[in-house]
């Protein structure tokens, strides 16, 4: 392992030379080894027990979630990549764990978790899923939509790996703001939405408040998404954030919440596993059908499963102090009670 550091390059990312055989590199970061092999990537640690742990997921999974963790800025609290390994988000500093939140893990003494200055697991992961991704494979795509992860290294994504997250300011489509999508932009509208009037609303301002006033097609927005599980920030205000986004097959994430959120199903369905957010321990399955709207309390956390594309609107609370809030029991964990 050698640290490759310069001046324009103050974080040293900690990594192999590329494997003989398999071409891909083995990082390092903390006490965590991560290598990948043609079909899995394969983790390593050793538990606060003293036992030497290795764990394997999936090279296709993997990447899915790093590049969900990644794109996200380490999202809100937790980011279970599966049952095991997973980053925890303290806005500044992330926790990278493993076994830490799985309640058999924990209780054998075989979980490890250390905390990284944001900026040193970003610079890490970046290098990793840059390394990892084959040409062909776009861990942001369904997977009906891209390329195979596996077999040796063969080239690299970055272009699909560094598309920027689409967030408006204020409102898609008001001047200056994340334009509307279209053929033109490179967002044709997906296979699955064909159906979908791409019509726009009439705007009839007051003279003085053009720029105030404003409306447009979500549905049509979301019909031209290019990625999914991935939610763009459509209208924000205050730290009213609207994140819709549109799902397919699987949330490559097991998320667990800091705070509350609310999911308004726009179209078609998607069923969620809801488990209990420290140990993983099963809540609920909640079946979510076209209309229906739920929220997921901050005790849990949840994955999602879209056996068509479908859109579904996510609802955050961006305030930097809600998680504080509700340590301290200032903020309720549930959205309401009866
Ligand atoms: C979530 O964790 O709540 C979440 C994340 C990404 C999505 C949908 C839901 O696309
Ligand atoms: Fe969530």
């Amino acid at each position: 392992m050698s640290a490759a550091a310069s001046a324009l390059e103050p974080t040293p990312v900690v990594s192999s030379e590329p494997h003989p055989v398999n071409g891909y590199r083995a990082f390092r970061l903390g006490s965590f080894k991560f290598e990948r092999d043609e079909y899995f990537a394969h983790i390593g640690w050793i538990g606060h027990n003293g036992k030497a742990m290795s764990h394997s997921l999936d090279a296709g999974d993997f990447l899915r979630a790093l590049m969900r963790d990644l794109a996200w800025g380490f999202f809100y609290g937790w980011v279970n990549f599966d049952d095991v390994i997973g980053t925890l988000n303290h806005y500044g500093t992330v926790d990278l764990f493993a076994g830490t939140y799985n309640g058999n893990f924990k209780q054998a003494g075989v979980d490890l978790l250390e905390n990284f200055p944001t900026e040193q697991i970003r610079a890490t992961f970046l290098e990793m899923i840059q390394d990892w991704t084959n040409a062909g494979f776009d861990p942001f795509a369904a997977p009906q939509e891209t390329g195979s992860p596996f077999g040796r290294k063969n080239g690299n994504n970055n272009a699909a790996i560094n598309r920027v997250r689409e967030l408006a300011t204020r409102c898609v489509g008001l001047d200056g703001d994340l334009p509307l999508r279209s053929d033109a932009r490179g967002a044709p509208i997906n296979r699955a939405f064909r159906d979908v009037p791409q019509d726009e609303p009439e705007i009839h301002a007051e003279p003085g408040f053009e720029k105030e006033v404003h409306a447009f097609n979500l549905f049509a927005f979301l019909s031209r998404s290019q990625v999914t599980w991935n939610p763009s920030f459509t209208s924000v205000v205050k730290y009213s954030f609207m994140c819709p986004t549109t799902e397919e097959h699987k949330l490559p994430i097991i998320h667990g919440n800091d705070r509350v959120e609310w999911f308004f199903q726009m179209c078609d369905e998607i069923h969620w596993d809801c488990g209990d957010k420290n140990t993983g321990a099963p809540m609920a399955r909640v079946i979510m059908k076209a209309g229906d709207m739920a929220a997921m309390p901050a005790y849990c956390r949840h994955q999602g499963f879209s056996p068509k594309r479908s859109m579904l609107l996510v609802w955050e609370n961006g305030s930097p102090n809600i998680v504080y809030e509700i340590q301290q029991g200032a903020a309720p964990e549930v959205p309401v009670e009866f």
